[in-house]
């Protein structure tokens, strides 16, 4: 990723109909290319949210970007109360946010509006029983404060950004977790299931969404 603010971005339309994002510097995408609300829904909302027993749920999401896991969260949120922290080095231009194409009917697509709408830097009502802190922030500088029962760990590949999936960044989320936290991340790679665990995690791997064959979901035990 070139560290100047903002790198330049491409719509594109994945296979489910769902739009993401292609970062031609990185030759990367924001989500699967075999849809993109498919692996949100898939790796963040079934083996994430609804795998998480608590009523009131901390959440830390690496990166906001398009907003898609907050609205999908927003929209599986039943009767829990949230408190969703989301990081991001890069936010988006509003231009793009209007184009985005998540939202299925017009409350949706207000919503996802109003993701990209709210403030950074203040935890923001949302929706009822939901706040929303975005925070312009590097993963590798900030300083997370305790307390989160679930991590959607939605960095770019590792092989794409190797510096987002070490063992300094997965310690740094392990220690600002609560006991039998949950973490979900779209990757199965070996060497990274190898650094949670050096972390300290329990992680299963899972079946992936549409596809990939495997997933990786890491639980800080109990104690
Ligand atoms: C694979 S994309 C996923 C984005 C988002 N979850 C979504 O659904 O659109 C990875 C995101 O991480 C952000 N990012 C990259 N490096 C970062 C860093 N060092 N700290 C925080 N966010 C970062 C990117 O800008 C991008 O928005």
């Amino acid at each position: 990723m070139p560290d100047n603010n903002r790198p330049e971005l491409e719509l594109i339309v994945s296979a489910d109909g769902s739009h993401t994002l292609y970062v031609p510097a990185l030759d990367e995408h924001y989500h699967s290319v075999n849809g993109a609300i498919n692996e949100s829904l898939h790796v963040f909302i079934q083996a994430g949210l609804k795998h998480c027993k608590k009523k009131n749920v901390s959440i830390l999401e690496i990166g906001l970007g398009t907003g898609l896991n907050v609205l999908m969260t927003a929209l599986n949120q039943e009767d829990r109360v949230i408190n969703y922290h989301a990081l991001e080095k890069y936010p988006i231009k509003g231009a793009l946010v209007k184009q985005l194409n998540f939202g299925s009917n017009e409350a949706e697509s207000h919503l996802l509006q109003k993701i990209h709408a709210l403030p950074w830097q203040n935890n923001e009502i949302l929706k009822p029983n939901f706040h929303l802190l975005k925070d312009e922030v590097d993963l590798n500088d900030v300083k997370l404060e305790a307390g989160y029962d679930l991590v959607y760990f939605d960095a770019f590949a590792p092989e794409k950004q190797g510096d987002m999936w070490n063992e300094t960044i997965f310690q740094k989320i392990y220690d600002a977790m609560n006991p039998r936290g949950i973490l979900t991340t779209y990757c199965a790679k070996g060497v990274v299931r190898r650094t949670m665990q050096d972390c300290g995690f329990t992680v299963e791997r899972i079946p992936g969404p549409k596809g990939k064959r495997e997933m990786l979901r890491a639980t800080k035990p109990n104690g």
